[in-house]
């Protein structure tokens, strides 16, 4: 079972948490798309459902698949977001930003009353921070910014090599809200928590790729399947199933 085929069992059990009448937050990055063109053909057998997606990308493929689309501001207030993820820890939190939607992809997770994270097997791991954890940041002041954050990694723990995201032109990576990004190469998280604390602290931050108490379940697809891991701390309270 290749990591795609994994990808797309994880999504479509997630579809089944999906009812008639929900607001849906949809995510961003390829194991998302599976949910959304999943969630499409549902739309296209008579599902009412209405959906804010995260990225510009996810709002194209959405319109693409015949999915309504509302946003944030006339519906504040989500039933369900569905979303990938680069790291699962097995607390449930994240590392995510590794497609730059990382803002956006946080607004609508924390607008929803239930988010679940879906992947690959490739993406659990005991301890969050082997990839490169993205800080999505304003480019006026970068050079201030990135000192800042080096700073606040270092008050934590050891700090790896902090590097500007590029893109393709070889030119900084733009995000959808027009900000860069800096990933940091950790190698591992010690306290996500306090990570997460000290980089929402530094101004020029608009936001970071760690998701801490976010996520209230994991499906994720290996070859024997999908396995499916309630936040520990929430286990049997979540109205998920
Ligand atoms: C997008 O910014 C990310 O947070 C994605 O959710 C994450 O990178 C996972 O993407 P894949 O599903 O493509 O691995």
């Amino acid at each position: 079972m290749n990591a795609d085929v994994q990808k797309r069992a994880a999504a479509a059990r997630a579809v089944e948490f999906v009812r008639p009448g929900m607001r849906l937050g949809l995510g961003t990055g390829s194991t998302a798309k599976h949910f959304v063109e999943l969630v499409g053909e549902r739309v296209r057998a008579g599902l009412d459902i209405v959906a804010v997606p995260t990225s510009e990308a996810t709002h194209a493929d959405a319109k693409r698949c015949g999915i309504p689309l509302t946003t944030l501001d006339e519906t504040p207030e989500l039933d369900l977001t569905v979303d990938g993820a680069d790291e699962i820890g097995p607390d449930l939190s994240l590392i995510k930003g590794g497609g730059g939607a990382l803002l956006r992809e946080k607004i609508v997770a924390a607008a929803s009353a239930r988010m679940i994270v879906i992947a690959d097997q490739s993406k659990w791991v005991a301890r969050l921070g082997r990839f490169p954890l993205p800080v999505e940041v304003t480019p006026f002041g970068f050079s201030a910014t990135r000192r800042a954050v080096e700073k606040a990694i270092a008050a934590l723990q050891r700090p790896g090599s902090l590097t500007l995201r590029l893109g393709k032109d070889g030119h900084a990576f733009v995000t959808d809200g027009g900000h860069w990004i800096i990933d940091a190469a950790l190698d591992r998280i010690d306290d996500p928590k306090a990570m997460a604390h000290a980089l929402s602290g530094i101004p020029g931050v608009m936001e970071h790729g760690l998701f801490v108490g976010l996520a209230h379940m994991a499906i994720i697809g290996g070859p024997d399947g999908i396995k499916i891991i309630d936040r520990p701390d929430i286990s049997g309270q979540t109205e998920l199933r």
